[in-house]
C-alpha cells in the first residue's frame, strides 16, 4: 500500500481523505507538479518548485511549507514508496485553493489550501538508441484551450479533451496550433522541431506551459553544445516539413515523433540530432 503525504500527514493512500467541497474538485482550482526521479535522484527538482510557486502566487493560493519543506515531502515519498515502485518515481504534488462549507466562485477568505502528495511509478528514461526508444505519432489541431496555459493548473479539460483527439486519430499525442497557425505545443508535452541541423522551439507566452525539461533542454545544449536553437514562431507548414519532431516532458525527457497526420516525419526514423540530444540529456539532467 503506497503511502501519500495530506495536509501535513503521511498516511496508506486508502486513508488519504478530502472534501467534496474542495475548490479542487468543485472547479479545478489549483495547481500541481510532476517532478521525475531515478534512483533516488530528482531531475530539475528546483526548477519544478519555482514554477509551483509561481502558479500558486498568480492564483493567490499560499500554502504555508517552504522550499525546504517541499523538498523534505517529496524525499520522504520517494523513500517511503521506493521498494514498491521501484527506481524510476514522479512525485506528484497538488494544492489545491481548499474547502469552503459554500459553492461560490469569488476566492473564500480563511480557508486553507488543501495539499496532496504521492509517489507514482513512471517509464524508464529512455536510453539515447535509436533502436529502443519508444517513437511517437501525431496529429495536428487547433488549439482550444484557454489563454493562461502557462499556468500548470488542475482545470486540465482542455488539455484532456485534445489529448483524447489524438487517440481518437489512432495517434498518441496532438500538436496544437494557435489561431495564427503557429505551433504552441501538445496535450502533455512541449514541441521541439529541427530542420537542416537547426533546433527550434516556440517562445513562451501564456500559450504554453514552461517545461522544466524544455528549460533543462535548452540550458543544456547552450551549455553543452554547438546547436543552433531558435526560440520563435514555429508555423504548421514548417512542422510539416521539419526534419525531426520531439515531444519534451518530465515522463518522457526528448521523445522522437515519426508520424504526422499519418506521415512520415523527414525520413520517416528517429534522427540523428535527437541521438545527439538524447545523449548530453542523459548526461547532465541531474545538474540543474
Ligand atoms: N505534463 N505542456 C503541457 C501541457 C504539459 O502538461 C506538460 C507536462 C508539459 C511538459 O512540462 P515538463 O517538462 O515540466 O514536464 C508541457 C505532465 C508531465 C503531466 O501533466 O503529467
Amino acid at each position: 500500500m503506497s503511502t501519500v503525504y495530506l495536509n501535513g500527514t503521511f498516511l496508506p493512500a486508502s486513508e488519504a481523505k478530502i472534501s467534496p467541497m474542495d475548490r479542487g474538485f468543485l472547479f479545478g482550482d489549483g495547481i500541481y507538479e510532476v517532478i521525475p526521479s531515478y534512483g533516488g535522484r530528482f531531475v530539475g527538482f528546483g526548477a519544478h518548485i519555482e514554477r509551483m510557486q509561481s502558479g500558486l502566487s498568480e492564483l493567490a493560493i499560499q500554502p504555508d511549507l517552504t522550499d525546504e519543506q517541499w523538498h523534505a515531502i517529496a524525499s520522504k515519498l520517494l523513500d517511503e514508496n521506493r521498494s514498491e515502485l521501484g527506481e524510476n518515481i514522479a512525485i506528484y504534488i497538488q494544492v489545491s485553493r481548499g474547502a469552503d462549507s459554500k459553492r461560490g466562485h469569488a476566492f473564500p477568505a480563511n480557508i486553507t489550501p488543501t495539499v496532496f502528495a504521492f509517489a507514482m511509478p513512471i517509464a524508464p528514461a529512455p536510453q539515447a538508441d535509436k533502436n529502443s526508444v519508444t517513437t511517437f505519432s501525431v496529429i495536428t489541431a487547433p488549439d482550444l484551450r484557454w489563454q493562461r496555459c502557462h499556468i500548470k493548473s488542475t482545470s486540465l479539460l482542455g488539455n484532456v479533451l485534445h489529448f483524447q483527439q489524438s487517440k481518437n486519430a489512432g495517434a498518441d499525442e496532438i500538436l496544437l496550433l494557435d489561431r495564427d497557425g503557429n505551433l504552441t505545443e501538445g496535450a502533455a508535452v512541449n514541441v521541439f522541431i529541427v530542420k537542416d541541423g537547426i533546433i527550434a522551439t516556440p517562445p513562451l507566452s501564456n500559450k504554453l506551459l514552461p517545461g522544466i525539461t524544455r528549460k533543462l533542454l535548452l540550458a543544456i545544449l547552450a551549455e553543452h553544445s554547438n546547436f543552433s536553437v531558435q526560440q520563435r514562431d514555429i508555423s504548421e507548414a514548417e512542422v510539416l516539413s521539419a526534419d525531426e519532431i520531439w515531444l519534451t516532458s518530465s515522463s518522457k525527457e526528448i521523445a522522437p515523433v515519426i508520424k504526422i497526420n499519418g506521415k512520415p516525419v523527414g525520413n520517416g526514423k528517429v534522427g540523428d540530432v535527437w541521438l545527439q540530444v538524447q545523449q548530453l540529456f542523459t548526461q547532465y539532467k541531474f545538474d540543474y
